[in-house]
């Protein structure tokens, strides 16, 4: 099969378009021919510092949809040729891709490919942020730092619907319309102006209930009310958050994270996915796709991803 590989880590450059073996079907594999990866955050951080095997090609990449192709002998829930969207911790960005039978997820029909291959990570990794972990409440505010990239402008839906109110952060005016128009009430660009002031300003001086921080760094205690909860669900900034214990003590916050893809394979978030494909399926939610490239772009798919300050998700359309 063709695959985007990369032996080093590095800028986006280091991927190159080559043949490489198709991946073994084990008992429980679900190969799937893909039709689209959608570029994760992750994946970006994964070619720039998942240290790379020199003996084995390094395909990146955690999810993608298509059909399935091949089929182990204990996955008795998929027929081939069915519509899946598939999770693995690599080899999206590829012809076939192996992801275990319980990282298979049934595409509805009505529901495009293209934005099913950007949904099971993006939409559940914010509802569990949200509602498992966050506990979100209507009537509440959250804010959404991040909320340009997959997970962010999924956050932004979910929480709009459960009737919060929703403040986002992210760069550039055009992008935050654009976020404005997906459920976020309140709308901060972090480059021109100051984060807390603005959400103390919005919130009439008390903070938020809730934060979801996609992008690390300097965390935004300052924001938040009393006995707040915060997210840590990513650091697409490349920092990792430190934080000491008198920043959480005077105003009893509750710091919380978690690794959504130990918990992609369990009936809970397998149910809870199901569910946000129809939802996606019935046109109640939607991840906007900003740019699709081949395969053999994948590099310059993962500068765009990079650099274009895109919304929401850049596509692999992969034709096998
Ligand atoms: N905990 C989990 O289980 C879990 C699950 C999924 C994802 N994640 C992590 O969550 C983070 C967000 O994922 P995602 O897929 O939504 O990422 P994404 O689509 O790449 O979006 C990341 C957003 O972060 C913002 N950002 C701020 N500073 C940045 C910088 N220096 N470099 C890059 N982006 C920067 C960008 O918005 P602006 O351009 O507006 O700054 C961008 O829209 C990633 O770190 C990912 O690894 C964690």
């Amino acid at each position: 099969m063709k695959a985007a590989i990369y032996y080093n880590n590095g800028e986006p450059d280091v991927l190159t378009y080559k043949d490489v073996a198709d991946p073994e079907v084990g008992p429980n594999t679900v190969l799937i021919r893909v039709a689209y990866a959608a570029l994760q955050g992750g994946d970006l951080l994964d070619r720039r510092s998942k240290p790379a095997s020199s003996e084995s090609p390094n395909i990146v990449g955690y999810q993608a949809a298509g059909v399935v192709e091949a089929l182990g002998a204990k996955v008795d829930n998929l027929r081939l040729g069915d519509r899946v969207a598939g999770f693995a911790f690599a080899g999206s960005h590829a012809e076939l891709f192996a992801v275990e039978g319980e990282h298979a997820y049934p595409v509805p029909d009505g529901l495009d490919l293209s934005v099913a291959a950007a949904l099971p990570i993006e939409f559940g990794t914010a509802h569990d942020a949200l509602f498992e972990y966050g506990r979100l409440k209507a009537g509440e505010t959250v804010l959404v730092r991040g909320a340009a990239g997959g997970v962010g402008i999924a956050a932004v839906q979910l929480a709009h619907q459960a009737g919060a109110k929703v403040i986002a952060i992210a760069a550039t005016p055009e992008r935050l319309n654009r976020i404005a128009a997906f459920g976020a009430d309140y709308v901060i660009d972090y480059q021109t102006e100051d984060v807390v002031e603005r959400v103390k300003a919005l919130t009439n001086g008390r903070g938020v209930d809730l934060v979801l921080d996609m992008v690390g760094g300097d965390p935004l205690f300052d924001a938040c009310a009393f006995k707040a909860r915060y997210g840590l669900v990513g650091a697409a900034s490349g920092m990792s958050t430190k934080f000491g214990f008198l920043e959480l003590l005077h105003e009893s916050l509750t710091v919380f994270s978690f690794m959504y893809g130990k918990e992609m394979g369990t009936p809970r978030v397998r149910a809870c996915i199901a569910d946000l494909m129809a939802s996606a399926s019935a046109g109640e939610l939607t991840m906007p796709i900003e740019r699709s490239f081949l395969l053999e772009d994948a590099g310059a798919a993962h500068a765009f991803a990079e650099t274009a300050r895109p919304l929401g998700r850049v596509l692999l359309k992969i034709e096998g």
